[in-house]
């Protein structure tokens, strides 16, 4: 090393040493003092690289002002750990203690079921429609083909805003809205609130359901039939079994109401699926020819098949939840767990 380097070594040696050995605040100023202050042993030798021979020069100040910033740094660092010392000491803080995580939220666990869902049919091509909560009663009923009067009205219990106004008892109308504005071939669904006037330990007034709806020619209920296999083989897993049971809707011809294997006792029966082996999870069919001459479509040309389900009842299959309503109530126990 040459006798620049020698310097800078014997300076920055000494000032670690003492840094080493001081204490408190006011010993790491003092030294500040000594070394880097006016008459401090570095801020002379910066003073007096200019009486070195001339190729020296850049490379002593250079070496002389990496020096100089890392002991800067070294005593203002020495300086804070004191004062946070300092600080702990008198407050009766304990500063090696772990931190206190910072509190992040998460999902809704029926937002998380609703993607999950979405994404299964996105992947397989449909597109996401969504739809007014306040909705003529044409779109949520008689489009549907469930005239005024129909007795299967009684199935919903609807929130009327007026005579032709209702909050949707279902996410049905979209088949409606959606097949008025596109031809086909047609691929959605729509995920969105619904309402109806009941409550109980499986219904809350306002839940949520995704419709889906598929038209195209040659559409036939092999085609429902898959696609609904694959939504439940994706959601839960490949060895659940499906079973297609006869049912009524107004707007399919035929209507199917399906079931899943319980996931609970994996169809030998328990108090989930009542004994039964089997829980329903949703309503699909081939849409009925009323339902598309109120859209204008060709019946002679087109089919296809619609479906419907409830967001809640499949999460609290997947998540194995026993009352609706814990989804609504805001407990931040029971959603931080998603
Ligand atoms: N909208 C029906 C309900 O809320 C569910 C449903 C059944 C939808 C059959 C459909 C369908 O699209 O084809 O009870």
């Amino acid at each position: 090393m040459n006798s620049v380097g020698n310097i800078l070594e014997q300076i920055r040696s000494d000032a670690m040493e003492s840094l080493a050995s001081a204490s408190d605040e006011k010993s790491i100023q003092d030294l500040q003092t000594r070394f880097l202050g006016r008459k401090g042993s570095l801020t002379r030798f910066l003073r007096n690289i200019s009486d070195l021979p001339k190729d020296q020069r850049p490379e002593a100040g250079k070496s002389a002002n990496i020096l100089k910033n890392k002991l800067e740094n070294a005593f203002q660092d020495a300086i804070k750990t004191i004062q946070q010392k300092n600080l702990a000491q008198e407050s009766g803080l304990d500063i090696t203690l772990p931190g206190r995580p910072i509190f992040s939220g998460s999902k809704h666990p029926l937002t998380l079921m609703n993607q999950e869902i979405c994404d299964v049919f996105t992947r397989l091509g449909f597109e996401i429609v969504e739809g007014p909560e306040v909705e003529l009663d044409y779109y949520n009923f008689e489009a549907l083909n469930i005239p005024k009067d129909h007795p299967a009205r009684d199935m919903q219990d609807t929130f009327y805003i007026s005579d032709n106004v209702v909050l949707r008892t279902h996410t049905s109308p979209l088949q409606i809205r959606t097949m008025e504005k596109c031809k086909p071939p047609v691929r959605i669904i729509a995920p969105g609130k619904v309402y109806r006037c009941d409550s109980d330990i499986t219904h809350t007034p306002m839940f949520q359901q995704i419709e889906g709806l598929m038209v195209d020619e040659n559409i036939h209920f092999g085609h429902l039939k898959g696609i609904l296999t694959t939504l439940v083989h994706q959601i839960f897993d490949d060895h659940t079994s499906l079973r297609f049971r006869p049912s009524f809707f107004p707007f399919t011809e035929p209507s199917a109401e399906i079931d899943m294997q319980c996931v609970m006792c994996r169809g030998n029966g328990c108090r989930v699926c009542s004994q039964t082996g089997w829980l329903e999870i949703l309503g699909a069919g081939m849409v009925h020819p009323a339902v598309f001459e109120n859209v204008q479509y060709d019946t002679d040309k087109y089919t296809g098949f619609a479906f419907g389900m409830g967001i809640e009842r499949i999460a609290m299959l997947k998540y194995g939840i026993d009352d609706i309503r814990k989804f609504y109530d805001n407990d931040i126990r029971f959603l931080n767990q998603f």
